[in-house]
């Protein structure tokens, strides 16, 4: 059956049997296909070691199953029992600080500490023993948000075995580590630690690998559960709900090719118009990391937020009609559905104000009359499961490259790759073009333009790939601070950016990092900030020139025909509006046109050989027209040239003929 997966986390162990039964009433109001259980159960699925209470689960499922609603059974390794911090103290984690932290929270666990994997494995076998072949069973959910880091003696034992499988022997990793400077040099392998909290500034290179390491770790207690559950129920997708950040020490683009579908969970932090953007995203850094997955092109959202969202100082309501207009731009950019955290707001516990499908006010509220309305939207529409996303333009965001930038020590703060990526993302987004956010430079043909934002650390392979891509006809935009170093974090000698100086036709001598309210001026009019540089072009021809100050009449941006293609170079944060046009004029280059909505409204199609559905997303507050031929799904009415899409509403056109 061709359904959209729409729900959200589901905990009926919080409530009792009256509230199940009114559970399954809203559920079918509002045709909830997908309910995720048992994240955090682990306690009440196993209240004392090896004792199982299955009861509540099985009533759970069957109730799922009677209903017509997928499970998305996870395991609870998320969240272990009080007991089990007891019984194995040594398998808490430790902060940075050396701290041994209590059981008090969730996610208490050390993913080195063997009397954790073993408990885990134990639990997910269990799970899977009893649920393969229950009807309700759609897909498997292993643990939530993988992401704790931990300093104990045993995952600091681990990390010395991944260290000497990547550099085989100590010289090599003092090299790697240039521990040459202030003395570290390590003589025998049981010196290593994890990088503890420390005196001054810490090596980046083993703080660096560690990060690395600790993604490699986190993925071997995934892949280990996913076996075990792959084993019992091989017709079953398995996956992890990741969550985003740049303090999430798991590579999430070398993670996709063991999840069967890439799924991940997205709340916005801006309360306002800026989350349309942070949407759009999260969805193309998905469809990016899903190109790797075995479930691509598809992805799925897992989980977003009702109503309030948590933000640093407050929560924000999400306004009326938001919520679905940010599911289907996920649907719209080839998400399989729309879930959320949670279907019922929680009456205590730690987060006992987060939103919910059913609020604390019960149904008689605003939020579950838009979740049923949504519900409805989702069902009208769900003949574009079909169809996928296609997207010639790819912004790159590599996520060990951005914890390097992490490292203090660098020259200046505030380069952060994330915000460099979005900032491409946006330009674009602005324009109507769609483009995929990707982690990896493999598979670089599908794209006419990438734009490679802050990209600090490239390995000689890397810099290889991009080349013969730009040489096979690509069209690059690199901008400030990439290429700066290797895969170990060391500085690439004799002129930056060192790997990429002969693809870009240039040879920085120097970096001129500029203060908070330093603004540099270019021959073209435009601003930039942050950053500028001393540019010579060994090949290159100049596009702009800095105007005024230190760099007056030097290159600023630069241009270098390669082969069949070209690659430019940006040396200074660009005003957004000036990187918004420089970034068309590449994509014109490229033969990418800009889309051609009305500001404020978002065009995304989804493909299907001949046929395609177009989201036309109005996120301004007036209605829009918008020109299209074919049948508006949501009301099923017939579109001859064009179609109005309400303030704040959407339309989903099946395109071509009525
Ligand atoms: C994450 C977690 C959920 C919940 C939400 C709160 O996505 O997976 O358990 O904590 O954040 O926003």
């Amino acid at each position: 059956m061709r359904r959209l997966l729409y729900g959200g986390d589901y905990n009926p162990e919080q409530w009792p049997d009256q509230v199940h039964a009114e559970d399954s009433e809203l559920m079918r109001r509002a045709r909830v296909t997908a309910a995720t259980v048992g994240v955090f159960a682990w306690s009440t699925l196993e209240p004392a070691p090896g004792r199982y209470e299955f009861a509540w689960l099985d009533r759970t499922l069957d109730r799922l199953a009677a209903d017509g609603i997928g499970a998305i059974l996870a395991t609870p390794t998320a969240s272990p029992p009080p007991w089990f911090g007891l019984a194995h103290p040594e398998a808490l984690p430790v902060n940075a600080d050396g701290v041994r932290l209590s059981h008090g929270s969730r996610d208490t666990y050390c993913a080195s500490a063997p009397a954790y994997r073993a408990a885990s494995r134990r639990i997910a076998g269990a799970l899977a023993e009893r649920y393969r072949g229950h009807p309700a069973l759609v897909l498997w959910h292993v643990h939530n948000e993988y992401g704790t880091v931990c300093h104990c003696d045993l995952t600091a034992a681990a990390f010395r075995r991944w260290l000497r499988i990547r550099y085989g022997d100590l010289d090599r990793l003092n090299d790697a580590w240039t521990t040459a400077f202030w003395g570290q040099g390590y003589t025998d392998w049981e010196q290593i630690r994890t990088p503890r909290a420390t005196q001054y500034l810490a090596n980046p290179t083993q703080a660096l690998d560690f990060r690395r390491f600790t993604s490699d770790e986190l993925l071997s207690a995934y892949v280990e559960q996913r076996d075990i559950l792959r084993a019992a129920t091989p017709e079953i997708a398995v996956t992890t709900n990741y969550v985003l950040g740049g303090w999430v020490p798991v590579d999430h683009d070398r993670w996709a090719r063991e999840v069967d579908i890439v799924a991940i969970d997205h709340y916005p932090s801006d309360p306002g118009a800026g989350a349309e953007e942070q949407t759009a995203f999260a969805a193309d850094l998905a469809r990016g990391w899903a190109r790797r997955s075995p479930g691509r092109p598809h992805w799925l959202l897992m989980e977003s937020a009702p109503n309030l969202i948590y933000t640093a100082d407050r929560m924000h309501t999400k306004e009326p009609g938001r919520m679905a207009r940010h599911s289907l731009a996920a649907v719209a950019r080839g998400s399989s559905g729309a879930l959320f955290f949670q279907w019922r707001a929680p009456r205590g516990g730690a987060e006992l104000f987060h939103s919910a499908l059913v609020p604390h006010a019960g149904p008689d509220s605003r939020v579950y009359r838009e979740a049923v309305e949504l519900g409805a939207q989702l069902d009208r529409i769900a003949e574009v499961t079909e169809g996928v996303v296609g997207s010639s333009v790819a912004v790159v965001y590599d996520e060990p490259s951005a914890w390097a930038l992490q490292a203090r020590g660098l020259p200046a703060t505030g380069l952060d790759p994330l915000d460099e990526a979005q900032r491409a993302h946006r330009a674009l987004w602005r324009r109507g073009i769609v483009v995929d956010v990707i982690g990896a430079l493999e598979d670089l043909s599908a794209y006419a333009m990438i734009v490679l934002p802050m990209h600090y650390l490239v390995a000689d392979a890397q810099a290889a790939a991009l080349h013969s891509w730009v040489a096979g006809g690509g069209r690059l935009v690199v901008t400030y601070f990439s290429g700066i170093a290797d895969e170990y974090a060391r500085v690439r000698v004799g002129g930056y950016p060192g790997a990429l100086r002969e693809l870009l036709g240039i040879r920085v001598e120097e970096f001129h990092p500029l203060g908070p309210d330093e603004r540099v001026k270019l021959s073209t009019g435009a601003a930039g900030d942050l950053w500028s540089e001393t540019v010579h072009p060994t090949g290159a021809e100049v596009v702009a020139r800095y105007a005024g100050g230190v760099l007056d009449n030097r290159p600023a941006i630069t241009r270098h025909a390669v082969g069949d293609g070209t690659a430019w170079y940006v040396s200074t944060r660009l005003d957004p509006a000036a990187y918004g046009d420089f970034l068309a004029e590449v994509a014109a280059a490229a033969g990418i046109e800009p889309g051609q909505a009305p500001a404020g409204v978002e065009l995304v199609r989804r493909t299907a050989g001949q046929r395609s559905w177009l989201f036309a997303l109005n996120h301004s507050t007036a209605p829009q027209d918008i020109a299209a031929d074919g049948v508006e799904l949501l009301t099923g009415a017939t579109v001859s040239g064009s179609v109005r899409v309400a303030a704040g509403g959407v339309a989903v056109i099946r395109e071509g003929q009525p």
